[in-house]
C-alpha cells in the first residue's frame, strides 16, 4: 500500500479482536514514530506501552468518573456525558495495547514534535494490519503526577497523545467526505 493510499484509507478504529501486538511491532511502531521532524531536531519524546488488561480497565473506569466529576472544567467533554455514564463503555474500546507519547516540556517544540510521532504512528500501524484510535479522553489521568510516578515517567514530561493499537475486527468504513480545505489563495 503506498503513502497515499494509506493516508487515503486510514480511519479510527473502535472494535478490536483478542490478538496481542507483539512486543517487535510496537517497538517498530515507536521507531516509525521517531523518524518525525521534529523542532530544532529536539526528538522531546517519551513513550509508555501499557498491555494489561486490568489496568486497562481500571484506567477506564477513573477516567470516566473523572471527568464526570469534573465536567464542569471540561465544557467540550458535556456532549460526552451520556457515553461517560455508561458503565459499559470503555474509553480503550477494548484494545490490547496503548501508547502514550509524552513531550519533554523544556522543548519549545513538544507538542508538536509528539503529534507528528503520532501520526507517523498511525500510519505506520496500517501497514502491519493494525488499527489505532487517538484517545483525547486519557489526558486527564495520563498526565497527572500519580500516573506519571507510577510509569516511571519524569515530571518535565507532559501527555500529548495516547493510542490506542490493535487488530481491527471490523472492516474498515469508507472514511467520510471531509471538508473542503480552507484556503486562502493570495490576491
Ligand atoms: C486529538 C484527538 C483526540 C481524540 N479523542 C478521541 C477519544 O477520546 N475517543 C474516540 O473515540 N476518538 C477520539 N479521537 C478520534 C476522532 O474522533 C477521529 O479521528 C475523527 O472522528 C475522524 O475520524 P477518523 O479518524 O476515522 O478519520 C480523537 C482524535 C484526535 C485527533
Amino acid at each position: 500500500m503506498d503513502v497515499i493510499e494509506r493516508i487515503n484509507t486510514r480511519r479510527s478504529s473502535r472494535s478490536f479482536t483478542d490478538k496481542e501486538v507483539d512486543q517487535d511491532t510496537i517497538h517498530q511502531l515507536i521507531t516509525l514514530g521517531t523518524k518525525a521532524a521534529t523542532g530544532s531536531y529536539g526528538q522531546p519524546w517519551a513513550f509508555i506501552v501499557i498491555k494489561d488488561k486490568s489496568e486497562m480497565h481500571s484506567l477506564s473506569q477513573e477516567i470516566k468518573k473523572y471527568l464526570l466529576e469534573n465536567i464542569e472544567d471540561f465544557p467540550y467533554f458535556k456532549q460526552y456525558e451520556n457515553w461517560l455514564k455508561n458503565e459499559k463503555f470503555d474509553v480503550f474500546y477494548g484494545a490490547p495495547c496503548v501508547i502514550a507519547i509524552y513531550g519533554k516540556t523544556s522543548s519549545h517544540w513538544c507538542t508538536y514534535d509528539c503529534s507528528l510521532a503520532a501520526g507517523n504512528i498511525m500510519l505506520a500501524a496500517k501497514e502491519f494490519g493494525l488499527g489505532t484510535c487517538w484517545i483525547g479522553f486519557a489526558e486527564c489521568i495520563f498526565n497527572t503526577w500519580k500516573f506519571k510516578i507510577k510509569h516511571n515517567v519524569p515530571d518535565y514530561y507532559k501527555l500529548v497523545s495516547t493510542l490506542i493499537v490493535g487488530y481491527p475486527d471490523e472492516k474498515p468504513q469508507k472514511p467520510p467526505k471531509r471538508k473542503p480545505a480552507t484556503i486562502f489563495y493570495e490576491k
